[in-house]
Protein backbone atom coordinates (compact mmCIF):
# COMPACT_ATOMS: atom_id res chain seq x y z
CA UNK A 1 0.00 0.00 0.00
CA UNK A 2 1.58 3.33 -0.80
CA UNK A 3 1.93 5.58 1.84
CA UNK A 4 1.22 9.79 2.32
CA UNK A 5 2.96 12.63 3.98
CA UNK A 6 0.79 14.16 6.21
CA UNK A 7 2.09 17.70 7.01
CA UNK A 8 0.20 19.92 10.46
CA UNK A 9 1.64 23.34 9.91
CA UNK A 10 1.16 26.22 12.35
CA UNK A 11 1.19 28.46 15.51
CA UNK A 12 2.63 27.35 19.05
CA UNK A 13 0.40 25.27 21.34
CA UNK A 14 -2.56 25.16 19.07
CA UNK A 15 -2.16 21.14 19.32
CA UNK A 16 -0.15 20.42 16.69
CA UNK A 17 2.20 17.43 18.20
CA UNK A 18 -0.38 15.88 20.68
CA UNK A 19 -2.53 15.49 17.29
CA UNK A 20 0.63 14.23 15.00
CA UNK A 21 1.37 11.71 17.78
CA UNK A 22 -2.26 10.11 17.75
CA UNK A 23 -2.26 10.43 14.06
CA UNK A 24 0.86 8.80 13.71
CA UNK A 25 -0.09 6.09 15.75
CA UNK A 26 -3.41 5.09 14.57
CA UNK A 27 -1.82 4.77 11.03
CA UNK A 28 1.21 2.87 11.95
CA UNK A 29 3.16 5.81 10.41
CA UNK A 30 6.37 7.52 11.98
CA UNK A 31 5.73 10.72 13.83
CA UNK A 32 8.68 13.72 13.27
CA UNK A 33 8.37 16.78 15.05
CA UNK A 34 10.49 19.19 13.36
CA UNK A 35 10.10 21.92 16.07
CA UNK A 36 11.90 19.45 18.54
CA UNK A 37 14.87 19.92 15.96
CA UNK A 38 15.04 23.37 16.11
CA UNK A 39 14.95 23.04 19.70
CA UNK A 40 17.98 20.65 19.27
CA UNK A 41 19.78 23.25 17.46
CA UNK A 42 18.91 26.09 20.12
CA UNK A 43 19.99 24.00 23.24
CA UNK A 44 23.85 22.82 21.06
CA UNK A 45 23.93 26.63 20.46
CA UNK A 46 23.54 27.59 24.24
CA UNK A 47 25.57 25.38 25.65
CA UNK A 48 28.55 26.60 23.47
CA UNK A 49 28.32 29.31 23.25
CA UNK A 50 27.13 29.69 19.60
CA UNK A 51 27.16 33.77 18.83
CA UNK A 52 24.17 33.93 16.64
CA UNK A 53 26.05 36.75 14.68
CA UNK A 54 28.93 34.68 13.33
CA UNK A 55 28.63 32.55 10.35
CA UNK A 56 31.74 30.66 10.60
CA UNK A 57 30.95 29.39 14.37
CA UNK A 58 27.25 28.75 12.75
CA UNK A 59 28.52 26.71 10.27
CA UNK A 60 31.60 24.86 11.96
CA UNK A 61 28.54 23.97 15.00
CA UNK A 62 26.19 22.66 12.27
CA UNK A 63 28.90 20.47 11.21
CA UNK A 64 29.01 18.86 14.92
CA UNK A 65 25.35 18.64 15.12
CA UNK A 66 23.32 15.27 14.80
CA UNK A 67 19.97 14.85 15.82
CA UNK A 68 17.90 11.17 15.85
CA UNK A 69 14.38 10.41 17.65
CA UNK A 70 14.34 6.98 19.46
CA UNK A 71 11.20 5.17 20.70
CA UNK A 72 10.57 5.15 24.53
CA UNK A 73 8.70 2.44 25.78
CA UNK A 74 7.95 3.87 28.62
CA UNK A 75 5.52 6.76 27.27
CA UNK A 76 5.32 5.03 23.67
CA UNK A 77 6.50 8.04 22.03
CA UNK A 78 9.93 8.93 20.42
CA UNK A 79 12.57 11.14 22.40
CA UNK A 80 14.48 13.85 20.84
CA UNK A 81 18.76 12.69 20.90
CA UNK A 82 21.40 15.39 20.65
CA UNK A 83 24.47 13.79 19.79
CA UNK A 84 23.30 10.59 21.09
CA UNK A 85 22.07 12.22 24.35
CA UNK A 86 17.93 11.95 25.02
CA UNK A 87 17.59 15.86 25.31
CA UNK A 88 13.68 15.37 25.20
CA UNK A 89 12.87 16.69 28.40
CA UNK A 90 15.79 19.62 27.92
CA UNK A 91 14.48 21.11 25.24
CA UNK A 92 11.02 21.62 26.53
CA UNK A 93 11.77 24.30 29.07
CA UNK A 94 10.93 27.58 29.26
CA UNK A 95 15.02 28.85 28.27
CA UNK A 96 14.87 27.15 25.20
CA UNK A 97 11.49 28.51 24.19
CA UNK A 98 12.65 31.75 24.61
CA UNK A 99 15.30 31.68 22.47
CA UNK A 100 14.62 29.01 19.58
CA UNK A 101 13.07 31.82 17.22
CA UNK A 102 15.78 33.83 16.61
CA UNK A 103 17.78 30.26 15.91
CA UNK A 104 15.44 28.71 13.52
CA UNK A 105 15.23 32.17 11.28
CA UNK A 106 18.69 31.27 10.90
CA UNK A 107 18.96 30.43 6.73
CA UNK A 108 21.81 28.25 7.01
CA UNK A 109 19.90 26.47 10.05
CA UNK A 110 17.00 25.85 8.11
CA UNK A 111 18.92 24.46 5.18
CA UNK A 112 20.71 21.73 7.55
CA UNK A 113 17.45 20.91 8.97
CA UNK A 114 14.89 20.64 5.86
CA UNK A 115 17.38 18.52 3.99
CA UNK A 116 17.34 16.14 7.29
CA UNK A 117 13.00 16.20 7.25
CA UNK A 118 13.34 15.57 3.36
CA UNK A 119 15.11 12.47 4.42
CA UNK A 120 13.11 11.50 6.88
CA UNK A 121 10.04 11.60 5.26
CA UNK A 122 11.78 10.21 1.57
CA UNK A 123 10.23 7.45 1.87
CA UNK A 124 6.43 8.87 3.28
CA UNK A 125 4.82 7.11 5.89
CA UNK A 126 5.30 9.97 8.61
CA UNK A 127 2.94 13.23 10.26
CA UNK A 128 5.50 16.06 10.56
CA UNK A 129 4.36 19.06 12.60
CA UNK A 130 6.37 22.40 11.75
CA UNK A 131 5.57 25.86 10.55
CA UNK A 132 6.93 24.80 7.12
CA UNK A 133 6.10 21.53 5.91
CA UNK A 134 3.33 22.04 3.80
CA UNK A 135 5.08 24.83 2.53
CA UNK A 136 8.94 24.06 2.28
CA UNK A 137 9.89 20.40 3.38
CA UNK A 138 6.81 19.16 1.66
CA UNK A 139 5.25 20.95 -0.70
CA UNK A 140 3.76 17.57 -2.07
CA UNK A 141 2.48 16.56 0.57
CA UNK A 142 -1.08 14.44 0.36
CA UNK A 143 -2.63 16.02 3.45
CA UNK A 144 -1.80 19.48 4.50
CA UNK A 145 -3.73 20.80 7.59
CA UNK A 146 -2.93 24.71 9.40
CA UNK A 147 -3.88 24.96 12.66
CA UNK A 148 -4.54 27.62 14.80
CA UNK A 149 -5.89 28.27 18.01
CA UNK A 150 -7.37 32.06 20.51
CA UNK A 151 -3.37 33.15 21.70
CA UNK A 152 -5.11 32.74 25.37
CA UNK A 153 -6.18 29.49 25.01
CA UNK A 154 -2.72 28.24 23.01
CA UNK A 155 -0.72 29.86 26.62
CA UNK A 156 -2.97 27.90 29.18
CA UNK A 157 -2.68 24.83 27.40
CA UNK A 158 1.34 25.38 26.86
CA UNK A 159 0.89 26.41 31.12
CA UNK A 160 -0.63 23.02 31.66
CA UNK A 161 2.48 21.40 29.97
CA UNK A 162 4.75 22.41 31.41
CA UNK A 163 3.52 22.42 34.92
CA UNK A 164 2.64 18.90 34.09
CA UNK A 165 6.61 18.91 33.79
CA UNK A 166 6.91 20.27 37.33
CA UNK A 167 8.10 23.65 35.93
CA UNK A 168 5.80 26.68 37.39
CA UNK A 169 5.66 29.56 34.88
CA UNK A 170 3.58 32.47 34.95
CA UNK A 171 0.54 32.92 32.49
CA UNK A 172 2.47 36.76 31.18
CA UNK A 173 5.28 35.08 30.66
CA UNK A 174 4.21 32.51 28.28
CA UNK A 175 1.69 35.05 26.62
CA UNK A 176 4.79 37.07 25.91
CA UNK A 177 6.81 34.19 24.77
CA UNK A 178 4.01 33.21 22.09
CA UNK A 179 3.69 36.58 20.84
CA UNK A 180 7.32 37.12 20.57
CA UNK A 181 7.59 33.73 18.72
CA UNK A 182 4.61 34.57 16.24
CA UNK A 183 6.16 37.67 15.20
CA UNK A 184 9.21 36.47 14.14
CA UNK A 185 8.22 32.54 13.06
CA UNK A 186 5.58 34.80 10.68
CA UNK A 187 7.94 37.55 9.44
CA UNK A 188 11.12 35.88 9.30
CA UNK A 189 12.97 35.97 5.34
CA UNK A 190 12.96 32.38 4.70
CA UNK A 191 10.20 30.34 4.70
CA UNK A 192 8.20 31.96 7.42
CA UNK A 193 5.09 29.95 9.10
CA UNK A 194 2.17 30.68 6.49
CA UNK A 195 -0.40 28.72 5.42
CA UNK A 196 -0.35 26.50 2.14
CA UNK A 197 -2.73 27.54 -0.40
CA UNK A 198 -3.74 23.95 -0.20
CA UNK A 199 -3.77 23.40 3.38
CA UNK A 200 -6.35 22.66 5.23
CA UNK A 201 -7.50 25.44 8.06
CA UNK A 202 -7.94 24.36 11.51
CA UNK A 203 -9.03 26.12 14.60
CA UNK A 204 -8.69 24.25 17.40
CA UNK A 205 -10.15 26.64 19.92
CA UNK A 206 -13.02 24.74 21.15
CA UNK A 207 -11.69 21.60 19.92
CA UNK A 208 -10.72 18.53 22.01
CA UNK A 209 -7.19 16.70 20.61
CA UNK A 210 -9.78 13.53 20.19
CA UNK A 211 -11.80 15.41 17.55
CA UNK A 212 -8.05 17.06 15.80
CA UNK A 213 -7.08 13.80 15.41
CA UNK A 214 -10.67 12.55 13.70
CA UNK A 215 -10.62 15.86 11.42
CA UNK A 216 -6.67 15.07 10.14
CA UNK A 217 -7.63 10.96 10.34
CA UNK A 218 -10.99 11.88 8.05
CA UNK A 219 -8.32 13.36 5.38
CA UNK A 220 -5.30 10.93 5.66
CA UNK A 221 -7.96 8.01 4.89
CA UNK A 222 -9.48 9.64 1.67
CA UNK A 223 -6.38 10.13 0.32
CA UNK A 224 -4.96 7.22 1.20
CA UNK A 225 -7.78 5.47 -0.23
CA UNK A 226 -7.46 7.42 -3.04
CA UNK A 227 -4.00 7.49 -4.49
CA UNK A 228 -4.01 3.52 -3.61
CA UNK A 229 -7.13 2.97 -6.15
CA UNK A 230 -5.23 4.69 -9.20
CA UNK A 231 -1.69 3.15 -7.49
CA UNK A 232 -0.36 0.78 -10.44
CA UNK A 233 -0.23 -2.83 -8.65
CA UNK A 234 3.02 -3.13 -6.92
CA UNK A 235 5.42 -5.20 -8.63
CA UNK A 236 6.59 -8.42 -6.18
O1 LIG B 1 6.75 23.54 17.54
P1 LIG B 1 7.71 24.16 18.56
O2 LIG B 1 7.07 25.21 19.42
O3 LIG B 1 8.43 23.13 19.35
O4 LIG B 1 8.80 24.91 17.65
C1 LIG B 1 9.85 25.65 18.20
C2 LIG B 1 10.30 26.72 17.26
O5 LIG B 1 10.94 26.16 16.13
C3 LIG B 1 9.21 27.64 16.72
O6 LIG B 1 9.09 28.83 17.47
C4 LIG B 1 9.64 27.94 15.32
C5 LIG B 1 10.62 26.88 14.97
N1 LIG B 1 10.17 25.95 13.93
C6 LIG B 1 10.38 26.32 12.62
O7 LIG B 1 10.85 27.41 12.36
N2 LIG B 1 10.07 25.45 11.63
C7 LIG B 1 9.55 24.25 11.89
N3 LIG B 1 9.28 23.41 10.88
C8 LIG B 1 9.31 23.88 13.23
C9 LIG B 1 9.61 24.77 14.24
Amino acid sequence: MRKIVIALDGYSACGKSSTAKLVASQLGYTYIDTGAMYRAVTLYFYENYIELTNPKAIADALEKIEISFRFNPNTQHSDTYLNNLNVEDEIRKMYISERVSPVSAIPEVRRAMVRQQQKLGKKRGVVMDGRDIGTTVFPDAEVKVFMTADLYTRAFRRQKELIEKDEIVDLDEILENLKTRDRIDTTRAESPLKKAEDAHFLDTTFMTVDEQVEYVLQLATSSIIQINKIAKPLEI
